[in-house]
């Protein structure tokens, strides 16, 4: 979603900016624009375009200016279509105040129009703009950066983080923060801003996270920060230590295929991490005479794992309900998740999608967590579930793969995922990273419950592994056979339905959403046994069913029914199934068969071959996989 990249500093900024620009782009944007105060004139020089950053980049080609004090932005277009006039900066109607947004100001019609009837002229559709217009008409009373600030914020509404700057004040920035992120690094003589570290983190990892509700008055030397009743804040300095640096592909044809292929590592990964803070470094083993082992317990470290979390071990014990929060890909983790809680922990999991739960009443029960899970931490529907639920005497953790994050600052307790640098837009090892972090997470209650023993922990600890290695295994198994015939085959239709049943419900629902969200072709998930309450009357020979099994041996045999249900209507079948499914696997035009694990892992070791089959018929259809349209990695807008 739309990234900001600014400076302040001793050096001339363009390439700084547009390398910032460059490192956002995973995220997803339609346009980009550059704007500096040129170190000649002291007039605002700037160019914007829809398109690539690399676009802006050839269009600043023999455009000379540059400066010591500038601003970058890509757009993800929310009010106003995707044209080079909408794109940023905007400004205001004399042309010297400037200004970069990312978020949607509320009610920015009802501004515009005031304005309009107070004469101001504006050019593009975008809120941004009101924002430009509306400082200047403040700053006309004022005369003075700060009560002009203080006023504007008090009048804005929605969500916003910019960054303002003026040819009066040439050698500086004005840098605003509320409910959407910015960051600022620090080198001698230089200030990096920008919306998301990463932009930054090859140069400085000398951070400051500007505080919700403040903004700063930036010089090279500088940071006067306020909060919006007007205190002075002190800035709080940090060195990050787990930021990622840009990451390169590694020779695999796409980000989304190496960060398919990571997946073991990343599963193995958490595993060994959980152990390092508090599963198996806390466990002494002794081999008893009769062979068995005799597992004990360090208190000490047991502890840790709970300290990391923000609960106590008493709270724990106590736990009655699990809420989890999430959207899009990580909802779907959540929802598979479910089955660990109410199964291992024996207490009820609801799962919530952000977006809704801003609107649904909030229940005070005692005795229960809310986890967050968002692969960036940063997913504005998730932050604001969060801040809802802050307020109350519930525990709130944050299960994200970026340790800077606002939600990591915002929740008691913050548990890091292990998938590092996730760049492809559509989710894949964050997914099953977030998999394998909630099982366990879940299995852990239970041995603090005492619902199942050391030994069943350590089971469930190898069955993950296990599950780790079968999910690579898999593409392996059918790499040849999917690159050189199915994924031709498939890429041929133009929609799809996807089917699961019990724990592969969830499941074939992350399915249907990769192939929507990369192919672009049409794809409807369904409970399977929903099958027979209408979307039956869709099944023909034109639109493939893809059912996904189970390794619950009762949900098994009602797959089975379901898949003849489509059989019977000359529909096309396509089963990913366990070894011995023979029943179902006869049934299936097309199968993929996957060694068993525990059950409740069987989703998680079918994922390298789902998204795999995914990818290789969107690469047939020559689409943009790894930053495919519309989308966006962060979507830091409600
Ligand atoms: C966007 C991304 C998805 C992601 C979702 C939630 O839609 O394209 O891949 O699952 O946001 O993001 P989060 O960072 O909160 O997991």
């Amino acid at each position: 979603m739309c990234g900001i990249v600014a400076y302040v500093g001793k050096r001339r900024c363009r390439d700084y900016i547009i390398r910032g620009l460059k490192r956002l782009e995973y995220r997803g944007y339609d346009s980009a624009g550059f704007i500096c105060v040129d170190e000649k004139h002291k007039r605002f020089s700037y160019f914007k375009k829809s398109g690539k950053v690399s676009d802006l980049e050839k269009g600043l080609d023999g455009f000379e200016h540059d400066g010591f004090v500038g601003m970058g932005h890509t757009r993800w277009a929310t009010h106003g279509v995707v044209n080079d006039c909408n794109a940023h900066p905007h400004f205001n109607c004399k042309k010297n105040i400037s200004l970069v947004h990312n978020g949607i100001i509320e009610g920015y019609e009802e501004i515009r129009k005031k304005l309009i009837f107070e004469g101001h002229e504006f050019v593009s559709s975008t809120d941004t703009e009101v924002v430009a217009h509306y400082f200047s008409s403040i700053f006309d009373f004022y005369k003075d950066l700060k009560p002009a600030i203080l006023d504007l914020v008090s009048k804005l509404k929605g969500a916003y983080s910019f960054v303002l700057s003026m040819e009066e004040y040439p050698d500086q920035i004005v840098v605003v923060r509320h409910n959407s992120p910015l960051v600022l690094g620090k080198l001698e003589d230089e200030i990096f801003v920008a919306s998301d570290l990463l932009a930054f983190s090859d140069k400085t990892k000398n951070v400051c996270f500007l505080p919700e509700d403040s903004f700063a008055i930036i010089k090279k030397d500088s940071v006067d920060m306020y909060d919006f009743s007007g205190k002075k804040i002190l800035p709080i300095w940090q060195e990050v230590k787990f930021e990622f640096d840009a990451v390169d592909k590694q020779g695999f044809e796409h980000y989304m295929l190496k960060e398919i292929y990571e997946q073991k590592k990343v599963i193995d990964n958490t595993i060994n991490f959980c152990r390092l803070i508090g599963t198996d470094s806390k466990l002494s083993a002794n081999t008893k005479k009769d062979n068995s082992v005799d597992y004990k317990i360090d208190l000490e470290y047991q502890d840790r794992i709970w300290q990391q979390l923000g609960l106590s071990l008493k709270q724990v014990k106590n736990l009655k309900k699990v809420n989890l929060v999430a959207a899009g890909t990580s909802w779907h983790a959540c929802r598979i998740a479910q089955f660990f809680f109410e199964n291992f922990c024996k207490i009820p999991a609801s799962v919530y999608l952000a977006s809704e739960f801003c609107y649904m009443p909030l229940f005070n029960h005692e005795d229960s967590v809310y986890i967050f899970v968002s692969q960036s931490g940063e997913t504005a529907d998730t932050l604001q579930a969060l801040r809802k639920v802050s307020p109350l005497s519930i525990p709130t953790i944050t299960i994200t793969n970026v340790p800077s994050s606002t939600m990591v600052r915002e929740a008691d307790g913050f548990f890091p995922m292990q998938a590092g640098p996730e760049i492809s837009v559509a989710s894949t090892k964050a997914f099953s990273s977030q998999i394998s972090v909630l099982y366990l997470l879940a299995n852990r209650i239970a041995l603090e419950k005492g619902l199942i023993s050391l030994e069943e922990m350590k089971r469930a600890e190898d069955d993950l592994f296990v599950s780790a290695q079968i999910l690579e295994q898999s593409i392996e198994n059918y790499k040849y056979k999917i690159t050189q015939k199915l994924a031709n085959k498939y890429s041929k239709f133009d929609k799809f339905i996807f089917l699961g049943r019990h724990i592969s419900y969830p499941f074939a629902m992350e399915a249907a959403l990769k192939l929507k969200e990369i192919s672009y072709i049409f794809a409807q998930c369904y409970p399977a046994g929903e099958l027979k309450h209408g979307p039956i009357a869709l099944i023909d020979k034109s639109t493939p069913v893809v059912l996904f099994s189970s390794l619950h041996e009762i949900v098994y045999k009602k797959i089975i029914s379901n898949a003849q249900e489509v059989k019977a209507r000359s529909g096309h079948l396509v089963v990913f199934a366990f070894d011995g499914q023979d029943e179902l696997i006869n049934l299936a035009n097309t199968s993929f068969i996957v060694p068993r694990v525990n059950p409740f892992l069987g989703p998680l070791a079918m994922t390298g071959l789902m998204q795999f089959f995914i990818y290789q018929i969107t690469k047939k259809l020559g689409c943009s996989i790894d930053k495919p349209r519309n989308l966006a990695k962060s979507v830091t807008v409600e």
